[in-house]
């Protein structure tokens, strides 16, 4: 079912000990292959569209598609409007009738950061109180593009979430989730020293200062190697989003069924999907949200 109380499932994950995988989006197509492989492994469901995915898509065609796949298949749909970074873009998906929300000041100066996310916070409240909220503080490593680098991109410590800033900015902002950086980039780069070591302790130290108040979110899943992507879950991560791990797999596969001469859409997108359905497994496996359902 497409939930109307999104923050009781992050609930459960987080005292259940697992994470939840945000899987982006921008087709009825790739919702497929995260539908057929949630159902297969008794996972909840949860969709992102960034801005330009959701521009794709439409923000109520993305809305209804989910509460059909909810519908089909009874397991818990969200659908969540990731890194939102406006007001006018909040509205949007709120009109569009979004269960879950991101609203993202990150790259705003901390005060500015605070004001802008309450401001999208209040309003997504006054609409519907059982809506999750997202924010989001420090920087994630890259340009926000979730793409594959030829070229060295890292986080680096100035970008990290400081611990203290964290329980400052739930509490003035009343945020149910939040992102942080802990050394991940948005994408996946290939050159030598581009590889992502997440900053465990990190995660540990924001994890104990706000004392179960907010769920940890963790940007730039693709690229994390597969034990980190666990021990970031045993030590307190909730949510984590993964996008071009998935782009990789299924433009691939598209193009070497085109490659092949193929014209057939639903026979070059199916072979999209099905090598996006062995990424979606093999992170939901390493989240432990199967068998939840
Ligand atoms: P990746 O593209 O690195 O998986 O990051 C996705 C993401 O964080 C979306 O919010």
């Amino acid at each position: 079912m497409y939930l109307k109380e999104t923050k009781e499932i992050f609930k459960k994950a987080s005292d259940s000990g697992y994470a939840i995988i945000q899987f982006n989006i921008s087709s009825a197509d790739q919702m497929k292959a995260v539908v057929e492989i949630s159902k297969k492994v008794k996972a909840p469901v949860l969709f992102g569209t960034s801005d330009g995915e959701r521009k794709f898509f439409g923000a109520r065609q993305a809305v209804e598609m989910a509460k059909l796949y909810g519908e089909e298949t009874g397991l818990p749909v969200i659908l969540n409007a990731d890194h939102a970074k406006s007001f006018e873009k909040v509205k949007e998906a709120v009109e569009a009738g979004y269960n879950s929300i991101h609203f993202d000041g990150s790259e705003l100066e901390y005060e500015e950061n605070i004001r802008q996310t309450k401001e999208a916070v209040d309003y997504i409240k006054s609409i519907d109180a059982n809506i999750s909220i997202e924010g989001e503080l420090g920087r994630i490593g890259g340009t926000g593009a979730s793409k594959v680098f030829t070229e060295k991109v890292v986080a680096d410590e100035s970008m990290y979430t400081d611990p203290l800033q964290a329980i400052d900015f739930i509490e003035r902002t009343g945020v149910d989730r939040l992102g942080i950086s802990v050394g991940t980039i948005h994408g996946i780069s290939t050159a030598v020293g581009g590889e992502e070591n997440l900053k465990m302790e990190r995660i540990s130290e924001i994890k104990e200062k706000l004392k179960g108040k907010c769920v940890l979110v963790l940007h730039g899943g693709s690229g994390v190697p597969s034990e980190q992507i666990k021990e970031a879950v045993k030590r307190g991560i909730v949510k984590i989003n993964v996008n071009t791990e998935l782009r990789v797999a299924f433009s691939g596969a598209i193009k070497k069924s085109l490659n092949e001469c193929e014209t057939t859409p639903y026979k070059f997108l199916d072979a999209g999907i099905k090598e996006m359905e062995k990424v979606v497994e093999d992170k939901i496996l390493l989240s432990g949200s199967n068998g939840k359902i």
